[in-house]
């Protein structure tokens, strides 16, 4: 559905590369998460693949046409949700959803739309007085009311408290199941661990590690068990190879009462630093 093919795009005025030569692939139906510091080039990703930029070289292509030949259609098959809301701030919410319905061919009822994402009681309000992630979940519900094939959605949950949070992943699952096809990015590992079929992580332009978050996981992950016993502060790690003729181990779960046992399993975060050596932004 979407493919990208060594793909550079420098930004006028500057002379590094924001983008270095990347390449991967979206099948329809998935979700695919770009992860990365900030000023890692996810949005610039993102906004070539809308058509907000261009001069760049290499391969951007979507439902098999490259995006600089895509026609006026291209804007019913995608929807995009920016980093930044950018709404009318002197219009109510539903005169917001109303106006951008205009620009499309068919689109879904704004006020059950509103109500999605907990804002029916605030359709008539102007948007001047709406807070921070009240304009995040109406910026996130105005990114498909045309019902799009494509959704772009830079930083979905960035800002927004646990209940909203769990609110707008919940509807992206529910895209997902209605075979959209879904390109975010996040800071929000959790978030990308739960909703992503594929992540890559992107540093100063360059993909480092992509695949499922599964496999990453199972990659980079210590491959070790700590156990926890009664009565005493330290932990014991094993490691996961032959632990059944690990004879410490053995006598361990025999002779002790166990309190926790858990397989070390890399997490996102922990491969984001392995990957970069940085931290999350
Ligand atoms: N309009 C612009 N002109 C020049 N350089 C830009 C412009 N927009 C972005 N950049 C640069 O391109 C690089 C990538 O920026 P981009 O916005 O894609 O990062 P990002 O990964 O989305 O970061 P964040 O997580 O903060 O949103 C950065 O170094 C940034 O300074
Ligand atoms: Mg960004």
């Amino acid at each position: 559905m979407i493919k990208v093919k060594d793909l550079i795009y420098t930004y006028p005025g500057t002379n590094k590369p924001a983008i270095n030569k990347i390449s991967f692939t979206i099948e329809k139906g998935e979700v695919f998460g770009f992860l990365g510091p900030s000023g890692a080039g996810k949005s610039t990703v993102q906004k070539i693949l809308f058509k907000l930029l261009s001069g760049y070289s290499g391969l951007a292509e979507i439902d098999g046409k490259a995006v600089k030949d895509q026609d006026k259609t291209f804007y019913e098959k995608i929807g995009v949700g920016f980093e930044l809301p950018n709404h009318y701030l002197k219009l109510t919410a539903l005169e917001n959803l109303n106006f951008f319905r205009n620009f499309y061919s068919s689109s879904q009822d704004p006020l059950l739309m509103l109500k999605t994402v907990g804002l029916e009681k605030d359709a008539n309000k102007k948007v001047s007085d709406f807070s921070k992630g009240m304009k995040m979940r109406l910026n996130f519900i105005r990114s498909f009311i045309h019902n799009p094939d494509i959704l772009f959605l830079d930083e979905p949950t960035s800002g927004l408290d646990p209940v909203n949070s769990r609110i707008i992943k919940d509807i992206i699952l529910d895209l997902k199941q209605q075979g959209k096809t879904i390109f975010i990015t996040t800071h929000q590992m959790h978030d990308a661990d739960e909703l992503c079929d594929t992540v890559a992580f992107l540093v100063d332009g360059n993909i480092m590690a992509m695949d499922k978050p599964q496999n990453l996981k199972l990659q980079y992950s210590k491959r070790t068990v700590e156990v926890m016993v009664e009565n005493e502060l330290t932990k014991h790690e094993f490691f996961l190879n032959d632990l059944g003729n690990n004879q410490e181990f053995i006598t361990l779960v025999r002779n002790k009462t166990i309190n926790t046992i858990h397989s070390k399993e890399a997490s996102l975060d922990d491969i984001f630093i392995q990957v970069t050596g940085k931290t999350l932004a």
